[in-house]
């Protein structure tokens, strides 16, 4: 069980939908998010809870606060996300991980708690309730904390200086076998 300054975290099933305001909190503080794109990420976040098999995890500390989150889904080339990505992978031969693939959609711990292992916990815990054999998601394209834990945890580069219409910087995306591997 990770820790947080205030004792061991729990992580367990979160209702994002219901919980999407302290969770858009979080990402803020660890992503670095404006008011107005915070108000965009809640119309997505409740959306994508809608879609089948999305789910979420959150990670709390004694006291009940929310010290991270991730959530995901099976995924989907109809997905905007896949349709963005899909011919960067394409052109490299990747794109057969967009079929049977668990897609991280959001990972986020609060500053104050990172670098405890929670991050770890978190992805391990999601991707070990999907029946998909691989997982794949996008990271901005340098480096950063994001992408170590996700190249220890097996992700490799399946394409980089991917360009989201409505991202400023250019991002990869990663994919990696499941279950991932322990710590
Ligand atoms: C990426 C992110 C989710 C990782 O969360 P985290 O809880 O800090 O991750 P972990 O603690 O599991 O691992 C991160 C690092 O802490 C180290 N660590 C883990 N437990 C530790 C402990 N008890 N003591 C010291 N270091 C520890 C890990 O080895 C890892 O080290 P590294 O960065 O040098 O490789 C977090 O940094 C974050 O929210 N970043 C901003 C938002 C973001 O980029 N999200 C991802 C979008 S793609």
């Amino acid at each position: 069980m990770p820790n947080s300054p205030s004792g061991p975290v729990m992580v367990a099933p979160l209702d994002l939908s219901a919980r999407v305001d302290e969770a858009l909190a979080v990402q803020a503080e660890a992503f670095g998010l404006g008011e107005d794109e915070i108000m965009v990420r809640r119309q997505i976040v409740q959306r994508h809870m809608t879609m089948p098999g999305a789910r979420a995890l959150g990670a709390t500390t004694p006291d009940g606060r929310l010290a991270g989150f991730v959530y995901g889904m099976p995924n989907d080339r109809a997905h905007w996300w896949s349709t963005v990505v899909e011919p960067y992978l394409r052109a490299l031969g990747n794109d057969d991980w967009l079929d049977d693939s668990f897609v991280i959609t959001e990972l986020h711990v609060h500053p104050l708690h990172q670098k405890q292992g929670i991050g770890r916990a978190l992805i391990t815990a999601i991707t070990d309730t999907a029946a998909e054999p691989r997982s794949i998601l996008s990271a901005i394209d340098q480096e950063s904390p994001a992408r170590r834990l996700y190249r220890t945890l097996g992700y490799t580069d399946l394409a980089r200086r991917v360009h989201f219409p409505s991202a400023a910087v250019p991002y990869a995306v990663m994919g990696a076998p499941l279950p991932l591997p322990r710590g």
